[in-house]
């Protein structure tokens, strides 16, 4: 586990990673809607998921109540599968789903997640953009994944997050997020040491 992580991912006093409450859903659903069209998870797919044993679900807040992104995830034995991403439609590009895999592959190498899995459309290259910072491979296919227009899905993978290749790769990836996102400040305070 990276013994810096804390000193680098400090946030302002006004953002926060939370767990995602029932308060919440009403900007979950219309982040949800906003990002993935016609076919989406309703209100209630999240409440059953915020109540699920083994599902995680956080939100970026500002202000404690204003929800910028969300990531949901399972763990399941030693695998994390990340279910679903999204960022508020204002708040694109700032850094704020980046936070939120960074925050939960954190909390993976804290506990007993050695690899991180998901599918994402073939032609989401936004995101296979952002996983591929973080060494997500594909693995796989699944052909006819999506119900909408029977788009594949890549499998991805990552290697094991637990070695001292991947960590290194993830502080650097840290370090330039702390930097370039308004809700850090993280490199601000260890500089002044
Ligand atoms: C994909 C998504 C979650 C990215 O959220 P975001 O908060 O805007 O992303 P970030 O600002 O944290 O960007 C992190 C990295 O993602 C990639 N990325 C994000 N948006 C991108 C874009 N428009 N074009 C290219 N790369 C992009 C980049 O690698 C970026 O790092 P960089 O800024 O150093 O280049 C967002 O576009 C979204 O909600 N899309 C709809 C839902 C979705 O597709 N979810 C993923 C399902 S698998």
């Amino acid at each position: 586990m990276p013994n810096n992580f804390e000193d680098i991912f400090k946030f302002k006093p006004e953002y926060k990673i939370r767990k995602m409450e029932i308060r919440d859903l009403d900007q979950v659903d219309q982040i949800e809607s906003d990002a993935y069209g016609e076919v989406h998870w309703t209100r209630n797919n999240f409440l059953s998921e915020i109540s699920n044993q083994v599902g995680k679900y956080s939100v970026l807040v500002k202000d404690e109540t204003e929800v910028l992104g969300y990531l949901g995830s399972w763990v399941v034995v030693d695998e994390m599968h990340v279910t679903t991403v999204a960022t508020a439609k204002k708040h694109l590009r700032k850094g704020v789903a980046e936070t939120l895999l960074c925050s939960s592959i954190f909390g993976g190498m804290q506990g007993r997640v050695k690899c991180l899995t998901l599918e994402v459309r073939i032609s989401n290259i936004k995101a296979q953009k952002l996983y591929e910072k973080y060494n997500f491979k594909s693995q796989g296919i699944r052909k006819r994944y999506y119900e909408d227009n029977h788009e594949a899905a890549l499998i991805l993978w990552t290697e094991d997050i637990n070695t001292e290749e991947y960590q290194k790769l993830f502080i650097k990836n840290v370090i330039a997020l702390t930097e370039r996102c308004e809700f850090f400040e993280g490199l601000k305070m260890l500089r002044t040491h």
